[in-house]
């Protein structure tokens, strides 16, 4: 199979929201064709891609015709069935390789690998049966938040929980799924790391970010995160672990608790793009989407350098409760950036899209995002 694919060439994607949006926009700029495939039509990819193909992820004859007519796969959501990346990657090179979707999907898995590797991690316990929940909160200590081992994201699946009845009941509620258990960390920050690496193990990654989540799912990301010099490097050394450890092919994002003593502990990954990297696209040498594109396709990563301090707020479906958001409000500020992701529906608590304010420092971004944002569904 080819290593190298160049611009011209057809790039394939599993998945078809927003990261697979914007990671289409940024191929088609560098000239490659996009193809889709995912379960849903008219999707945020699929209307930007130059294919978009309707199909359950299951259909194993499909997912061969899409893998044999396309030159390189690669997905934008980590949840895709093992099956189907197997069955892709007899027709065609597939980057991150299934091994890393493999471990980042289930989070037992992924903390156990981190803690294999000698990273940090929150202490967390399984809970496979309630017979399991006293030994864990003795791991844990409480409060702690129990969490799905599988198909958690934004928030999803995950229950705070203050004592041993509250663990049962929670993981009852679950319907007896693998979960964790995990200690809640009052943190001092949240930040994440996006990292890429090339297929020749180039790796590159930008500083961290800085992230503040409303109800688990995040709200604002700014850039530079403005921690010690000392905090930022052993962040990004970490990432390097990771992709490393990994042996990651793409984007990766690691996200960390800063915890009150100023030590860092890893919270999750996501083998892939990231939320909290959509600032990267318009105050960034490179976005994190190109840089996806670049190492996927057998090239080394681009620079990821800050051209200027960044605020990203998101855009959630709540937004458009009362009516219309007034987008004319927002396009008045010369300095924040617009980004909708075509979804036809808005729904409490999904992402409809982003503003990336810029400024001269992350607070001055921060405000200017958050003002943007208030001005939307403000009355006349
Ligand atoms: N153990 C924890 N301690 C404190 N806060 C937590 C913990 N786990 C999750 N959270 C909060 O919830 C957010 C989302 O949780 P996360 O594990 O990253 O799941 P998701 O896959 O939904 O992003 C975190 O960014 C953090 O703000
Ligand atoms: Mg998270």
């Amino acid at each position: 199979m080819k290593q190298v694919i160049d611009p011209g060439s057809v790039i394939g994607v599993l998945g078809s929201g927003q990261l697979g949006r914007m990671f289409a926009v940024a191929a088609r700029q560098m000239g490659y064709q996009v193809h889709v495939f995912s379960p849903d039509y008219d999707t945020p990819a699929g209307q930007v891609a130059d294919l978009e193909i309707q199909s359950d992820y299951q259909d194993l004859d499909r997912v061969a015709r899409f893998a044999s007519s396309v030159d390189v796969v690669t997905f934008e959501f980590e949840n895709i069935p093992v099956s189907t990346i197997e069955t892709a990657c007899q027709h065609v090179l597939v980057h991150p390789a299934g091994k890393v979707l493999y471990t980042t999907r289930n989070r037992l898995r992924e903390k156990e690998f981190l803690r294999g590797i000698g990273l940090p991690v929150t202490p967390f316990a399984p809970v496979r049966s309630l017979a399991d929940v006293e030994q864990a909160v003795e791991v844990t200590g409480l409060p702690a938040v129990l969490k799905t081992a599988s198909w958690g994201y934004d928030g999803k699946g995950q229950s705070r929980v203050s004592t041993v009845e509250e663990v049962r009941r929670a993981w009852q509620a679950l319907e007896s799924q693998e979960a964790v258990l995990e200690r809640l960390v009052e943190f001092a920050a949240e930040i994440s790391v996006v990292a890429v690496r090339s297929s020749n193990g180039q790796c590159a990654c930008y500083e961290p970010i800085r992230n503040v989540h409303r109800h688990h799912i995040l709200d604002i990301s700014s850039s530079p995160a403005e921690l010690p010099l000392q905090t930022e490097a052993a962040a990004m050394d970490m990432a390097h672990a990771v992709m490393v450890g990994l042996d990651v092919i793409g984007v990766l994002c690691v996200e960390f608790f800063l915890t009150q003593d100023g030590s860092l502990l890893i919270n999750e990954l996501a083998p892939r793009p990231h939320n909290s990297g959509h600032l990267t696209v318009d105050a960034h040498v490179t976005s994190q989407f190109e840089q996806q594109v670049r190492a996927v396709c057998g090239f080394p990563p681009g620079s990821t350098a800050r051209l200027q301090p960044a605020a990203m707020v998101n855009l959630m479906g709540d937004l458009w409760s009362h009516r219309r958001p007034a987008w004319s409000r927002v396009l008045d500020f010369p300095d924040v950036k617009l980004h909708l992701y075509g979804k036809r529906t808005a729904r409490s608590g999904r992402k409809m899209g982003h503003l990336t304010a810029l400024g001269r420092s992350a607070q001055e971004a921060i405000d200017v995002a958050g003002d943007a944002r208030n001005l939307l569904i403000k009355a006349d």
